[in-house]
């Protein structure tokens, strides 16, 4: 039987993954059309919104993408049921996040959204339907979407597909219009096949995967458990170069160039962050407990304490060199996202450094070029406020700076590689200490303006 023609798309979550990545299926495929369905009002009235400065997220060419094809075959709407119900494919794209209480609580995922999507679809769908799983699910939740889906009214049929998504935020276009592969599993070759069909429009066939389901949902959850354990990895010996005298960029370049190891993912910084590497080890760890295998559970738990471990490691260390007290202290927090060129703060090492130094009665100056104020109060569990033990959002660094004991540098923003350091250090209580978690700041030219510099991985 010949793959079906897919003429319509619906995207179930329009978030992070299902906006960017239908905004870039609609603008490749013309042919197409494509609903992104939410049920946040607020979410689907900024993707409409005529400013496309006021898109819900940041990513850089986001913009372009979605005003080529916005209104043409892209549209985003709250009718769930409705675009459901003329899809030839529904992308479920929604939110799994850890699970909170309960069983498995803080470490398996919560599928709560995954199946509210599966009983809206079994409810709403016409015909035969495509039903594809864009987010990132414990290995065998298809099973669970195809029981829920065949228990639904008589005279629909489905065919489930997953299709794990490996883009990064801030670069998600560049990953999505060029992915190193498209991983398609499924048992129907004519569902892996329409979807192949849609890549096919921009990606190059050999880089198209074909696998059973299993192996397609358990390559999410093991490359981001890959990713961030090299991540812990250089971030142990960036500790170690510390002690020793050696540096962790000269290490990380020397093993990179190895090209068995490859020189990605080896820089030395405040941890991971962002809302999947510990949720996808976290869950990895879960379902290698579930199924009895408790070393390899360990190994990768391994991954995640050591993250933890990194960030506390940073705020006991400033807390050391600013005379064994912050408290009272300004002190100016130079980024707040989990990454540069993005404003999601989801899991960012920022948080966890910042709730330190506010425990030892730190005044915090928070500035970050794309972070919102109600974003940090939501992270730090309270309001701005004035004095020791709070925190504000200011402009830019100097303002930040201004009769400041310290700086901490922890998102790699292209503008702190820019920093005045004679002006900036003027403004400051001397003596006056630089903390680069990111390795991002000139040290030289700071060191030269009097300050005193910490730069992680620096021995
Ligand atoms: P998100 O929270 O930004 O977006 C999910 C959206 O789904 C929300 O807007 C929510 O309102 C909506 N939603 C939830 N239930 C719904 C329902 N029943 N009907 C309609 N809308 C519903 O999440 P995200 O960052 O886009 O991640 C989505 C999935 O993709 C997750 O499984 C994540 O692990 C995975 N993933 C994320 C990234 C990333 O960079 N953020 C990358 C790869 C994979
Ligand atoms: C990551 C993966 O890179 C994507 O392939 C995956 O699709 C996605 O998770 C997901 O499943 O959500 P993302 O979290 O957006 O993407 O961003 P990364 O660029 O991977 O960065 C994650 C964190 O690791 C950031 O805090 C970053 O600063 C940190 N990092 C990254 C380092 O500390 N060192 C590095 O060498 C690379």
């Amino acid at each position: 039987m010949d793959a079906p023609t897919i003429r319509s798309i619906c995207c179930i979550g329009a978030g992070y993954v299902g906006g960017p990545t239908m905004a870039v299926v609609a603008d490749r495929c013309p042919h197409i059309q494509v609903t992104v369905v939410d049920l946040n009002e607020e979410r689907i009235g900024a993707w409409n919104s005529a400013d496309l400065s006021l898109l819900p997220i940041y990513e850089p060419g986001l913009d372009e993408v979605v005003g080529r094809a916005r209104g043409r075959n892209l549209h985003f709407t709250t009718s769930v049921e409705g675009a459901i119900a003329t899809a030839d494919m529904v992308f479920i794209s929604v939110n799994t996040p850890t699970k909170t209480h309960g069983v498995g609580a803080g470490q398996a995922s919560d599928l709560k959204w995954i199946e509210a999507s599966a009983r809206m679809l079994a409810k709403a769908a016409t015909g035969h339907t495509i039903v594809v799983e864009k987010s990132t699910l414990p290995v065998r939740t298809a099973q669970a979407v195809k029981s829920i889906l065949e228990a639904g009214p008589a005279g629909k049929s489905f065919a489930v597909l997953s299709n794990p998504e490996f883009l990064a935020e801030g670069s998600a276009i560049r990953d999505l219009e060029n992915p190193d592969r498209v991983l398609i599993g499924g048992e129907s070759q004519e569902a892996i096949e329409a979807l192949a069909g849609i890549y096919g429009h921009w990606v190059a066939p050999e880089k198209i995967l074909r696998t059973n389901l299993w192996s397609s949902e358990l390559s999410k959850l093991t490359a981001n458990a890959f990713l961030a354990q090299r991540i812990s990895s250089i971030n142990s010996i960036a500790a170690l170069c510390e002690a020793t005298g050696a540096d962790v960029r000269e290490v990380a370049n020397a093993i990179g160039a190895d090209s068995r190891i490859g020189p990605k993912f080896l820089t030395a910084g405040p941890g991971f962050g962002g809302s999947c590497f510990q949720k996808d080890i976290l869950n990895l760890v879960y379902l290698c407990r579930y199924y009895g295998l408790e070393d390899v559970a360990s190994y990768w738990e391994q991954v995640v304490t050591l993250n933890t471990w990194q960030q506390h490691r940073i705020s006991r260390l400033m807390v050391n060199r600013l005379f064994g007290t912050i408290s009272g202290k300004r002190i100016a927090v130079l980024g707040f996202a989990f990454k540069a060129d993005t404003n999601d703060t989801r899991e960012s090492p920022a948080i966890q450094v910042c709730l330190d130094l506010l425990e030892e009665g730190a005044c915090l100056a928070i500035v970050d070029p794309k972070v919102r104020e109600g974003q940090i109060s939501i992270d730090l569990g309270k309001p701005a406020g004035q004095g020791e033990g709070n925190w504000q959002l200011v402009d830019s660094v100097e303002a930040a700076a201004e009769g400041a004991d310290a700086l901490v540098l922890l998102t790699e923003w292209q503008q702190f590689a820019q920093i005045n350091w004679p002006a900036v250090a003027a403004l400051m209580r001397q003596p006056a200490w630089l903390f680069d978690s990111r390795a991002k700041a000139d040290g030289a030219a700071a060191r030269a303006a009097g300050l005193n510099v910490w730069t992680l991985g620096e021995g």
